[in-house]
């Protein structure tokens, strides 16, 4: 009978205990008041010689406990295993990271530019990017034999079954058809700004793509000057890049302003040479005549300032980038940085 202890205790060892019904039946078989394998041992106690069952008990007493933690061990990994789904969780894991999306930068910085202009009393207007000729270019002044129709900048779309004159056939290579859109639609006095996406048919490298954003402003009013205009490129200059920002106007020319200037940044770099560089961001203007015309507004009662600004330029100075395609490529640990 001792060495019952023994076979005991190895034949529990070797049980696995893998569900609730597993556990319950090796409640029953080692531990059940009725005819559990221990109890029944503790039963043939007074079989034996009475010197031998203190040491006896006291084996089968261990035996018991043994048995118990078994089982106690085993009921709670199993309820472990129910709450986490299956897999035996490891608490001292790292945590998965949770992603958050983020506003692409130049939308942040499309966003900003009109955050600023809404300040100046700018309106926000949104045109079409399947324009016809007429919005994108005659209307805007642009002789027929313009360089700017040519097939190396434009992407034409041909509608075979629509051949009349405001039918949509080119991606707009600029935002500045919104100016006609907006004065087919509006009278005078006109404040707004036109963001959106133009298209240009470019050899693709760091500085051009064959698409980018631009913000066109347009101001139409009695007694508009090239002096307010030049007041409101400062003042979202330095809204944008700080107070002690130096603006450079070199004249210029554009079919649909006269007179026209671009606009250059100075570009601090300690490392270069000459202490930094002018850098463009924007092409401008006062509405040229012909325009105005165009869409019927009374020239000689309104005179308009117009400026077009490019706004990958603006989001590469703010962040210091320097290759346009990195805002097309989606790669996650360039957009992570915003
Ligand atoms: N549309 C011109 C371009 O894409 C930029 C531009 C220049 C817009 C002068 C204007 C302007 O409104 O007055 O190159």
């Amino acid at each position: 009978m001792p060495d019952d202890i023994d076979e005991l205790r190895t034949q529990i060892e070797a049980e696995s205990i893998e569900s609730a019904e597993e556990a319950e039946a090796f409640r029953i078989k080692y531990l059940g008041r009725n005819q559990g394998a221990i109890p029944d041992l503790f039963d043939q106690i007074g079989e034996l010689p009475p010197e031998e069952r203190p040491e006896f008990g006291k084996r089968l007493n261990a035996l018991k406990e043994f048995a118990q933690e078994r089982l106690d061990e085993a009921k709670a990994r199993l309820e472990r295993e129910e709450q986490s789904g299956g897999a035996d969780v490891d608490l001292t894991l790292p945590g998965r990271r949770g992603f958050r999306g983020s506003t692409h930068p130049l939308t942040q910085t499309t966003e900003e530019i009109l955050r600023i202009l809404h300040g100046l009393g700018f309106s926000t207007y949104e045109g079409p990017e399947i324009e016809t000729d007429w919005h994108n270019f005659s209307a805007l002044n642009f002789p027929p034999d313009h360089p700017a129709r040519d097939m190396q900048d434009t992407f034409f779309l041909q509608d075979e079954d629509d051949a009349s004159a405001d039918a949509p056939t080119v991606l707009r290579t600029h935002t500045s058809p919104g100016q006609i859109r907006i004065m087919e639609e509006q009278a005078p006095p006109i404040r707004v700004a036109v963001p959106g996406r133009v298209y240009r048919n470019e050899a693709i490298s760091y500085k051009s793509f064959c698409l980018f954003h631009q913000v066109e402003l347009l101001y139409v009013d009695e007694d508009v000057t090239m002096a307010q205009l030049k007041q409101v490129l400062y003042s979202i200059a330095r809204a944008l890049f700080g107070d002690d920002v130096t603006l450079r106007f070199r004249p210029s020319y554009f079919p649909f302003t006269e007179p026209s200037a671009e606009v250059d940044v100075w570009w601090a770099d300690d490392e270069s040479e000459d202490g930094g560089q002018w850098m463009e961001i924007l092409g401008c203007g006062m509405v040229h005549p012909n325009v105005f015309d165009a869409v019927g507004v009374d020239t000689e009662r309104y005179t308009g300032y117009a400026v077009g600004m490019g706004v990958e330029r603006m989001a590469m100075l703010r962040h210091g980038i320097d290759d346009i395609r990195v805002f097309y490529e989606n790669d996650v640990r360039f957009l992570d940085q915003f």
